[in-house]
């Protein structure tokens, strides 16, 4: 069995992640998306509130389990028995610092590997953080999330209609 994780802040979960979760499962027989717990990263969302919307957009795909963890990715790893880091790529900026997670963790784990997906053209502007931005100034993000996380950007930022 090919089980794969999917690690992030997901705060919150875009449509660049969705992609990237939706072709992964038809790579890996188990996909576990796993809410990193941060505590030193002031994040806009629980990560009660994030794993349910992971869940809600996630609800069609059956090989999708969600989770979170806190301390080493290595180590959740190794508890959940899964041998395959998975990573989006957006552009050559995220390079660098996906090269020094993948390393670190190399160096952590020999037997893990880091597999990387190239994001879909669509989605490689989008960011949790652009998003959110966005998103408090009472702009439009229905073409970044789905409408799940988009209400729910709306109760955070304390508005109800767009623009
Ligand atoms: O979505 P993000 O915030 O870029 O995800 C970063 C993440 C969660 C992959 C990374 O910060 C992580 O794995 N943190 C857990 C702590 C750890 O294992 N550190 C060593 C490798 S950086």
């Amino acid at each position: 069995m090919k089980v794969a994780v999917y690690p992030g802040s997901f705060d919150p979960i875009t449509y660049g992640h969705l992609d990237l979760v939706e072709r992964s499962c038809k790579i890996f027989d188990r996909v576990i998306v796993a809410v990193l717990i941060n505590s030193s990263k002031k994040a806009l969302f629980t990560i009660e509130e994030r794993k349910e919307m992971i869940k809600e957009a996630t609800k069609h795909l059956p090989n999708v389990e969600v989770d979170h963890f806190s301390g080493l990715l290595i180590d959740y790893m190794l508890s959940m028995n899964a041998k395959v880091i998975l990573r989006g790529l957006r552009a050559i900026s995220d390079f660098e610092y996906e090269l020094q997670i993948a390393s670190i963790n190399k160096k952590l784990s020999e037997d893990i590997e880091t597999v990387f997906l190239m994001s879909n053209n669509k989605h490689s502007f989008i960011s949790s953080s652009m998003v959110k931005e966005v998103a408090s100034y009472g702009a439009d993000v229905t073409e970044l999330v789905p409408s799940q996380v988009e209400k729910a950007l709306k109760k955070k930022y304390g508005y109800d209609k767009t623009r």
